[in-house]
């Protein structure tokens, strides 16, 4: 390493494109790089992205973030990832055998109904922590093994890896099958107290242990890179984090009465909490990181549709989604959406919900849409922050982050909306800043605060 000052170096692999970012010690930003990534809809409900893509968008954002740097200067990397998505690889040859299962995928659903019904079900909620719904891993795990080992021998034989997308850049950076904690809290096969893989949940979902990752801590230990050009071979990465947990890392958002919330594709809304109780009111448990030997929890609600449904309304109106706040009436005229695209998240879990607009009238025009269609991430947005308030105690401050925050009209309607602060990050890219100051307090190079305003 060169004797000038160490620069952290932090990978967020997201839903709608991987980033780069290079920190220093202030944690300011001195270099960043994004590349979009690719969503197939091969079927309704169906949602997938290439693993090799992926991998690919990786490099190719490491190279363009270090282009014109001192790449000796690069101390550590941190990863930050989208998470529940799932793939399956051949452990010899690391090829790709499915495509990843995005977490937005409900190809499962039919599977659901049954195990919700069934006598299993509220097992599975009290042991993961989660609610049953086809977002999280367990069940495109066992739909990924009846398609390409029906019978599990290969998986039981350690021939295969399933494995979420932070195990997977893991494996293509250093050749290991492993899992961070708090993305393995997602997959529902986690006893989400204890942090081990649950005996009784993977056989439940028909998942043999040998086929899955082994559960590390945030920070490790985990393997040197390799292959990730312009760096050399063995620079160590010391903190991978799920990226709605990289985010409230970033916020430091771990006082009472406090919560953060992330607009991204979708929202996270999560609140670090003291013990891992049993949370109802329609929220998940999950582990937010694991850092010194302890966990730390923190209760989360899932919104599935936000900036996707700007995303959805910008398409249709022909404009990019940064321009439908100009668009947006000062009212929405009566207009009301609901953006339930495959049903409803947390705090509701309704598979059967269905996507309407209502209340059009002969006068109804684009901006009064555009205003229904902000005003329904900010509604959806405070029902889990009421959730978490009733599971917490009164919550004052939100903090915000992810791409549709940097729409002042939104977060102003949130704070509206709520009747609480409302603190956006000033950073941009949370997710990434979260992973580079993790990596860097484990490798003894702190990358400084994150101011909100
Ligand atoms: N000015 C804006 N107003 C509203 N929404 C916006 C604006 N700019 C971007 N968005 C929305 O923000 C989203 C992208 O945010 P972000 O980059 O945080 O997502 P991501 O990291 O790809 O996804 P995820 O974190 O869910 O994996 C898009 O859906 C986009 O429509
Ligand atoms: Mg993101």
């Amino acid at each position: 390493m060169s004797t000038a000052e160490p620069l952290v170096l932090a990978v967020d692999q997201g839903t709608s494109a991987t980033k780069a970012i290079l920190v220093d010690r202030h944690g300011d930003i001195v270099a960043r790089a994004s590349a979009p990534v690719a969503l197939a809809t091969p079927a309704p409900g169906w949602v997938e992205q290439s693993a090799e893509e992926i991998w690919d968008s990786c490099r190719r954002v490491v190279a363009a973030c270090l282009d014109g740097q001192d790449v000796a200067r690069v101390a550590t990397i941190g990863l930050s990832t989208q998470r529940e998505s799932l793939l399956l690889w051949d452990r010899a040859t690391g090829a790709p055998l499915s495509p990843l299962l995005g977490w937005l995928d409900r190809r499962t659903a039919g599977d659901h109904a049954l195990l919700r019904a069934g006598p299993d079900a509220e097992l599975i909620r009290e042991v993961s922590g989660l609610p049953l719904d086809p977002m999280f891993s367990a069940p495109k795990a066992a739909w990924l093994l009846d398609r390409h080992d029906p019978d599990r021998r290969r998986s039981r034989a350690g021939e295969l890896c399933l494995g979420t997308v932070d195990s997977w850049l893991l494996f293509k950076l250093g050749g290991a099958h492993l899992i961070e904690v708090g993305n393995a809290a997602r997959t529902q096969l986690l006893d989400v107290r204890r942090c081990v893989w649950d005996e009784r949940l993977t056989r439940i979902f028909d998942v043999p242990h040998e086929v899955l990752p082994q559960v590390v801590p945030s920070q490790g230990p985990f393997p040197g890179t390799r292959g990730l050009a312009p760096l050399p071979d063995g620079v160590p990465v010391t903190a991978v984090l799920g990226d709605s947990h990289a985010a409230l890392f970033a916020h430091a958002g771990w006082q009472r009465g406090t919560v953060k919330a992330t607009y991204g594709t979708g929202s996270s809304v999560m609140a670090v909490i003291p013990t891992a109780t049993r949370v109802s009111s329609g929220l998940c448990l999950t582990v937010a990181w694991q850092t010194g030997g302890c966990p730390t929890w923190a209760v989360e609600g899932n919104i599935r549709s936000t900036g996707a449904t700007v995303n959805w309304l910008a398409g249709l109106l022909g404009r990019p989604p940064s321009e439908l706040a100009e668009l947006a009436a000062d009212s929405s005229e009566g207009v009301t959406m609901v953006p339930a695209f495959g049903g409803l998240g947390a705090p509701w879990w309704d598979e059967n919900a269905v996507g309407l607009i209502s209340g059009i009238t002969l006068g109804t025009e684009a901006g009064h849409i555009a205003r229904a269609a902000l005003e329904s991430i900010a509604f959806q947005v405070e029902d889990v922050v009421a959730a978490v308030e009733r599971e917490t105690g009164p919550v004052a401050r939100l903090l915000a982050d992810g791409g549709a925050s940097s729409n002042p009209v939104l977060m102003q309607l949130q704070a509206d909306t709520s009747g609480r602060a409302v603190e956006r990050a000033l950073a941009r890219d949370l997710s990434a800043l979260g992973a580079a100051h993790l990596a860097g307090l484990t490798r003894g190079c702190g990358t400084g605060p994150t101011w909100t305003g």
